[in-house]
């Protein structure tokens, strides 16, 4: 069932950093532009509540009544990103303590160190005030709580949460020091006093190194739920006022010190930011917008933020093209947001946002290209009323996303500097979406039963009960992509012992005796082995010995020289492959045509830069054909049915526009 009766439209909307005189103005131009809903209240504590004991609504409630009479849906937020300067005075212990060891003073946003008693008494309560004021409204169509949560925090008063935290999860001391392998540089600790952060000044290393991984991992489960601990205070002080409308909190895509798995079981729906660069490629976005609807294993996401056109953040924030914008507003949609939604709906005045684009831009009319553009965007997205909604994507191939595995892989030092997780799926991603097959971002809670293929690319941390889980997977038929550095430590980052790659040795029928590194384009020669089909390997080059698995591939340069680099594991009814190096394009179309062909899932020919995603709900299956280039394009559908934004049926042989989109409502009967 879908979240909302329409696609929102609209985007964060703070009329109190605004003069009231433009108030009424706003209203008359978004409501030209078809915007219906508007997110309020993101950052606001400091005018709700300006002292320890009065709370004042008057502003909050004019803004709302406006609303209301121009009959917008209201995003509501709880304020709670941003404390008030008084309370960061008052008391100190809301302060963060960053990385460094330095406590900061009263600055920014996203400031409030989660452990802090004060904070966790007034951010729940403010947000309970909120709820109890304004959650009957029918307007409140969602609670967004806080805002972008981010950071950690080192404090003192953490760190004894921390020990708490410890206590609760190792029982005692001895299993920590067992955990962390404490003997290594004598850290063994005697009592747990003695532990501290792995903050600059104690084990960590700037550049999100770590010397005890161990340590450092558990600092980022606890800090990771410290926050989503905020969330749940906030919620819960919600769920006492209004039990229905749901809550949510704007996630940021692949963030790293946050696992949102963890955060989507407490959000009922999710929503993200989506702020690529002027050079982000297609496929990335892609990714991105695939990680959100699998959190919740498919369900829609709301797209809470995009610019209009231009950022003020990045280093070079280059306007979106003629286009652009509603390209990727649909190309969201056709990943699995049920909103679109904008940072935001007017130009600030003043301070760190004052040249972050906006619907209404300083000049206050609407005579702009960016106003134009939302307009048409606007009226199409008005037109297609609930069509769209709740549309699932179907997808064979899964590809496995976990942030515990992010956080190892790049605690460790060595081998490769240049061993990032995120890019490093990133190219197994993009070789399935350029070949048009859909992809599901999955957790390893999620089942892997539904794929026909599942990618498991520098799975690093592999415990038994994952291992068991990807074994039992394959032997029941399905078929396993696995790499370089995979299956190499335990929960606790350390080394499973016996052979690499550990608990997936089995599954792949390998051992891995080294790996090698490699500088910066550096490539070793590769070669398949039944047609020669020549290709390279970067960054690493593992030394395999196949024990049960046969070999695909050999390299053909280095010491190494005619050893395996890819192989292919019979495990029960299904199969296991093994990629030893970092492959380049050519490699991974030759490997991929490969393991597709195994599976039975066929390529579609799409022309370079378009791109062709389905949603599919009760109304139909609508397939989304995307321009993510300014020159038009050719393409040759394989399918038929009429375009809903022009409706002209589209069959054969088309033109996409510059940045253009089609939505073609398949015509079932024709295509099947
Ligand atoms: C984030 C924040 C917004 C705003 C935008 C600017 O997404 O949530 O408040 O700062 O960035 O891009
Ligand atoms: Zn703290």
């Amino acid at each position: 069932m879908a979240f909302f009766k329409n696609m929102l439209y609209g985007g964060d909307y703070n009329p109190e950093q605004l003069p009231e005189k433009v108030w009424l103005e706003d209203m008359e131009i978004l409501t030209d532009a078809k915007m219906n809903s508007a997110t309020i209240n993101v950052f606001s504590w400091g005018l709700l509540q300006p002292s320890e004991e009065e709370y004042d609504f008057s502003m909050l409630d004019k803004i709302v009544e406006m609303l209301q009479k121009h009959h917008f849906q209201i995003v509501f937020g709880t304020s709670t990103a941003a404390l008030p300067a008084w309370m960061s005075h008052r008391y100190p212990d809301v302060n963060r303590t960053d990385f460094y060891g330095r406590p900061h003073k009263f600055s920014h946003r996203h400031n409030a160190c989660p452990n802090s008693p004060t904070f966790r008494k007034y951010a729940p309560r403010l947000a309970g005030k909120l709820a109890e004021r304004y959650g009957h409204l029918p307007e409140v169509v969602c609670w967004h709580i806080s805002n972008e949560y981010s950071g950690e925090c080192y404090c003192e008063n953490c760190a004894k949460v921390f020990r708490v935290w410890l206590k609760k999860r190792y029982g005692t001391l001895e299993k920590v020091n067992q955990a962390w392998n404490t003997n290594f540089w004598s850290h063994r600790f005697t009592s747990f006093e003695e532990i501290v952060p792995p903050n600059y000044l104690g084990d960590g290393i700037p550049g999100d190194k770590a010397s005890f991984a161990g340590l450092s991992l558990d600092y980022n489960r606890f800090n990771s739920q410290s926050i989503l601990q905020n969330f749940i205070d906030e919620k819960q002080a919600i769920r006492k006022f209004d039990s229905k409308t749901p809550v949510t909190t704007n996630l940021m895509g692949a963030y790293k010190p946050l696992n949102y798995f963890e955060f989507a079981k407490e959000m009922d729906l999710i929503s993200w930011d989506a702020y690529p660069s002027f050079d982000t490629p297609a496929s990335f976005s892609a990714m991105m917008h695939d990680l959100m609807r699998g959190l919740k294993d498919g369900q829609p996401f709301m797209l809470m933020e995009q610019t209009p056109s231009q950022q003020n953040w990045q280093p070079f924030n280059s306007l979106k093209r003629p286009g652009q914008m509603r390209l990727m507003s649909y190309h969201a949609v056709a990943h699995g947001a049920d909103t679109v939604q904008f940072f935001q709906l007017r130009k600030s005045v003043g301070g760190g946002e004052k040249f972050h684009g906006a619907i209404i831009d300083h000049v206050g009319t609407k005579d702009t290209r960016v106003f134009r553009e939302v307009t048409q965007l606007g009226e199409e997205l008005a037109d297609l009323k609930d069509t769209l909604l709740d549309g699932r994507t179907p997808s064979r191939v899964g590809l496995v996303f976990d942030w515990e595995n992010y956080w190892g892989l790049e605690f460790a030092i060595g081998p490769n500097v240049e061993l990032k997780y995120v890019d490093f799926l990133h190219h197994y991603y993009q070789e399935i979406y350029r070949r048009g097959i859909a992809i599901d971002m999955v957790g390893l809670e999620s089942d892997f039963s539904q794929y026909d293929l599942l990618l498991a690319p520098a799975l690093y941390m592999v415990t038994k009960e994952v291992a068991e889980k990807i074994n039992d997977y394959v032997a029941k038929g399905g078929t396993l992509v696995t790499s370089t550095m995979s299956g190499l430590v335990d929960e606790h980052d350390n080394i499973h012992l016996g052979g690499y790659p550990g608990p997936l040795k089995e599954v792949t029928g390998i051992w891995v005796e080294e790996f090698d590194a490699m500088p910066t384009e550096k490539q070793v020669p590769v070669a398949f082995l039944a047609d020669e089909v020549a290709a390279s390997g970067t960054l690493l080059c593992d030394i395999i010995h196949p024990q049960t698995a046969e070999v695909l591939a050999n390299y053909r340069g280095e010491f190494y020289q005619d050893t395996p680099v890819i192989t292919c594991n019979d495990y029960g009814k299904g199969h296991a492959f093994y990629v030893g190096t970092h492959l380049d394009t050519r490699g991974m179309a030759r490997f991929f045509d490969e393991v597709l062909r195994k599976v039975g899932i066929t390529s579609e020919a799409w022309p370079e830069h378009v791109e062709v995603a389905t949603r599919k709900n009760q109304q139909g299956t609508f397939k989304f054909v995307m321009n993510h280039q300014e020159a038009p394009q050719k393409v040759n559908l394989n399918f038929s049915g009429e375009d809903l934004l022009t409706k002209k049926t589209l069959t054969g042989e088309v033109t996409l526009p510059s940045y253009g989109v089609f939505i073609v409502k398949v015509n079932e009967e024709a295509n099947s």
